[in-house]
């Protein structure tokens, strides 16, 4: 089982950044492989909408997204992790998003078959904030992706009210949930 965090908050040791390695060390502990990606240490272009892909259905820009299709396919669970920025997901996230739309198409208009490989996916988010409607809105695009990437939007979690780098500890109970959270992905 091979678990597949992506990070999509600036902040290393951040709220978002915290929650992930909660949800990424409770899959550990139930004998997964975990990785962490930050997408913020990447170098990647936005999409350009070029709708020119290879034939697995991967882009043609040749940046770090490249090395990010390989584990997203090969990934058993794949956790997306997000702070809420203007009521929506990080620029980061969004980014990488978008860049998933060689997929789509692969998938949508040209028909070609996926790997058939059935993922796990996992959504997780704070915001300083207590308003539900930015977490659904942000959960309403991971959906998307989940849908295009084949990952079955099995998991969320949402930590309201956290501000300050690190405020996250506070939250002990959030952080329990987390870690088992991480355990479940690894285990059914
Ligand atoms: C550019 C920016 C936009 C933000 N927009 C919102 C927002 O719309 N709603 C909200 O509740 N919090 C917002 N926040 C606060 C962050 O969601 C909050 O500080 C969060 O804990 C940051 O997570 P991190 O530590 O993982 O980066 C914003 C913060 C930044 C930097």
């Amino acid at each position: 089982m091979y678990v597949l965090g992506i990070s999509g908050s600036p902040r290393i040791g951040g709220n978002t950044d915290i929650l992930l390695d909660k949800v990424l060390e409770g899959a550990l502990a139930k004998g997964a492989k975990t990785e962490k990606v930050i997408l913020n240490t990447l170098k990647f272009s936005p999409c350009q909408e070029c709708e020119n892909m290879r034939d697995d259905g991967t882009c043609i820009i040749e940046d770090d997204m490249q090395v990010l299709y390989r584990k997203v396919e090969e990934a058993d669970a794949i956790i997306l992790a997000s702070p809420i920025f203007f009521g929506s997901l990080s620029a980061q996230t969004k980014m990488m998003i978008d860049r998933f739309q060689c997929l789509w198409r692969a998938k949508y208009i040209l028909k070609k078959s996926m790997s058939g490989k059935k993922k796990k996916g996992c959504f997780i988010s704070v915001e300083a904030s207590e308003r539900r409607d930015f977490f659904d809105n942000a959960k309403s695009i991971v959906k998307n992706l989940f849908v295009t990437i084949e990952a079955e939007y099995r998991e969320e979690l949402f930590c309201p009210g956290v501000d300050k780098k690190g405020s996250i500890l506070m939250h002990q109970d959030v952080l329990k949930d987390a870690f088992e959270l991480g355990e479940r992905l690894a285990s059914d």
